[in-house]
C-alpha cells in the first residue's frame, strides 16, 4: 500500500514548491512516486513534468487526445486533479481519480499538493488509502500562522485514526526573528518543526527552468534540506498531534510578538518586559 503525504498550508507559502521537491527527492532516491496537484490552474506538477502535456482530471471524459497523466522527473507520475472544493470539479474528479492508476504505477509514495486552504470546512483529498501523513507548510507571517491554527483546529475534530501528523515545515522566512515566532507558536501547540527551508533565489531560478530545485541545483543547500525532509518521511516519523490555540490565546500571543517586533524595529521600549 502506498504512503500518502498531504501537503497543506496557506496559498503562496510554498506548498507546491515543497511538494514537488519532496517528489523529486523521493524519485531521485529510487522510489516510485506520484504527485497529485489540486490547483485549479493545473500548475502544481509543472516543475516535475517539465513540458509534458497532461489532461486534468475534470476533463478526463472529453475526447481530447492528450495524456491523462505524465511521467516526469525520474519517472514520477503527475496528475492534476483540480480543486475538489469547486462545484463541478468535485463529483467528477472524485469518481475518476481512483486508486487503480496509482496502483498500476506501483507508487509507494503519493504526494498530495492540496490547494484549498484549511478552514472550518476543510477536507483531506479523496484518493487516499490508509492513514495519510499531514505536513503543514508555513511562512512567518501572521496570516499564514492563522491558517495553520485553523488546520490544527480542524484536525482536532478528526478522529486520530484518520491521519498521522508529520510536522510543520517552515519555508521562505524573512529573517531569524520569524523562526523564533514560529518555533514559539509550534511549541505552544505541542508539536514539532521538521524542516526549515530558507529563502533561496535558486528556487525562483529553477521555476524559470520549469524544474524542481533537486533537478536544477542538486548540490544547493535547499536541495539537501529537501532530501533530509524526505528521510524523515521515509522513516515514517510522526510527531505529536497539534493542539490549536483558541481565538483568545492566539490573539494575546500575536499581540505580544507584535510588540516585540515593533520594539526591535523602532527602538521604542514600552515596558521592557520583553527584553
Ligand atoms: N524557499 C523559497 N525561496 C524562494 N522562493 C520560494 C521558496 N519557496 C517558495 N518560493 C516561491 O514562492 C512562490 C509561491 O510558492 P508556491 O510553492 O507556488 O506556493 P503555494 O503552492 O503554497 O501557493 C513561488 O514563486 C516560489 O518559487
Ligand atoms: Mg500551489
Amino acid at each position: 500500500m502506498a504512503e500518502h503525504i498531504i501537503v497543506v498550508g496557506k496559498g503562496g507559502v510554498g506548498k507546491s514548491t515543497t511538494a514537488a521537491n519532496i517528489t523529486a527527492a523521493l524519485a531521485e532516491a529510487g522510489r516510485q512516486v506520484a504527485l497529485i496537484g489540486y490547483d485549479p490552474r493545473w500548475s502544481a506538477t509543472t516543475t516535475i513534468r517539465g513540458s509534458a502535456a497532461l489532461l486534468p482530471v475534470p476533463q478526463w471524459r472529453s475526447e481530447e487526445v492528450v495524456p491523462r497523466y505524465a511521467l516526469g522527473y525520474k519517472g514520477a507520475l503527475c496528475i492534476e486533479a483540480g480543486d475538489f472544493t469547486i462545484e463541478g470539479h468535485t463529483r467528477q474528479s472524485a469518481a475518476l481519480l481512483d486508486l487503480p492508476l496509482l496502483i498500476q504505477h506501483g507508487a509507494s509514495y503519493v504526494i498530495h499538493d492540496v490547494a484549498w486552504e484549511p478552514g472550518p470546512y476543510f477536507s483531506l483529498p479523496p484518493a487516499c488509502e490508509g492513514v495519510p501523513i499531514v505536513l503543514v507548510v508555513t511562512s512567518g507571517d501572521m496570516t499564514s500562522i492563522n491558517v495553520v491554527n485553523e488546520l490544527f483546529r480542524w484536525l482536532n475534530t478528526v478522529s486520530s485514526s484518520n491521519y498521522r501528523f508529520g510536522g510543520v515545515i517552515i519555508n521562505n522566512l524573512k529573517g531569524p526573528l520569524y523562526e523564533s515566532i514560529i518555533s514559539d507558536y509550534v511549541s505552544r501547540t505541542g508539536t514539532t518543526i521538521v524542516a526549515n527551508i530558507p529563502h533561496s533565489v535558486m528556487v525562483s531560478v529553477s521555476d524559470f527552468y520549469n524544474q524542481t530545485l533537486i533537478e536544477a541545483a542538486p548540490s544547493s543547500h535547499n536541495a539537501y534540506t529537501y532530501r533530509k525532509l524526505v528521510r524523515h518521511i521515509v522513516d515514517s516519523l510522526v510527531v505529536p498531534r497539534p493542539i490549536p490555540l483558541d481565538a483568545g490565546e492566539l490573539g494575546t500571543w500575536a499581540t505580544s510578538w507584535g510588540e516585540i517586533i515593533s520594539e526591535l524595529e523602532t527602538g521604542v521600549v514600552r515596558d521592557g518586559s520583553n527584553i
